[in-house]
């Protein structure tokens, strides 16, 4: 080999060597970023599990309509934890895949789901009629029930609840969507908040929280 036979052959082979550590690098990096991310979406998840709302004032007595029209208060549910979702029907993907959450972790609750009475609560009452949740909530589960009423009784609901809706992006009167903070409340038999559960908690997350507030209190 000659002088500048050698010269190129070493550039190239440097040229390959930065290319092989830059191509390690990036991986090695996106690993790094991966594990700190997961560790970042544990921590989140950790905190979602359910917010002790012990001292909040949060919940209280309700007149509304239930999915069959018939008139309900607080007391047709007396003896049983309330676990509830504020949301309406016509939601495209959050509503539904919060209770599919909300059902989900009632499956795996065992024994203490039996103490339990789901409830979805609509914030869009206009188009959520008795009829029309009653089409919706077995969708979820045979014991889900569906309120409804007034816009004064879903507002005063809501209010106690302390949920935000409003209607956002209207096509027309019909096709609209409602912007809604979006928890679900475990509530105690005596009406006494328990938990709420921030968005996308983990349905056994949920279920651990549920069964061992409704255990405890049960023995
Ligand atoms: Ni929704």
């Amino acid at each position: 080999m000659d002088k500048q036979v050698m010269v190129r052959v070493f550039f190239r082979t440097v040229k390959i060597a930065t290319a092989l550590i830059a191509v390690i690098g990036t991986v090695l990096w996106f690993q790094a970023q991966g594990g700190r991310t997961a560790k970042v979406r544990d921590m989140q998840q950790a905190a979602t599990s359910g917010v002790n709302t012990g001292g909040m004032k949060l919940g209280g007595d309700f007149e509304m309509l239930d999915h069959t029209g018939a008139a309900v208060t607080q007391a047709d549910y007396a003896g049983k934890y309330l676990l509830i979702y504020f949301g309406y029907s016509y939601c495209p993907d959050v509503c539904p895949s919060e209770l599919q959450r909300m059902i989900a972790a009632l499956d795996l609750a065992g024994d203490a789901a039996e103490q339990i009475q789901p409830i979805f609560v609509t914030v869009d009452p206009e188009r959520d009629t008795p009829a029309q949740l009653a089409e919706y909530v077995p969708m979820f589960h045979p014991r889900l029930v569906g309120l409804t009423g007034s816009a004064e009784q879903v507002a005063r609901m809501a209010d106690a609840w302390k949920v935000y809706y409003a209607r956002s992006k209207a096509e027309d009167s019909t096709n609209y969507l409602m912007d809604h903070s979006s928890y679900i409340y475990l509530m105690a038999p005596d009406g006494a908040p328990l938990k709420m559960f921030r968005a996308q908690s983990k349905p056994a997350d949920m279920a651990k929280a549920i069964e061992d507030i409704v255990d405890s209190s049960a023995g």
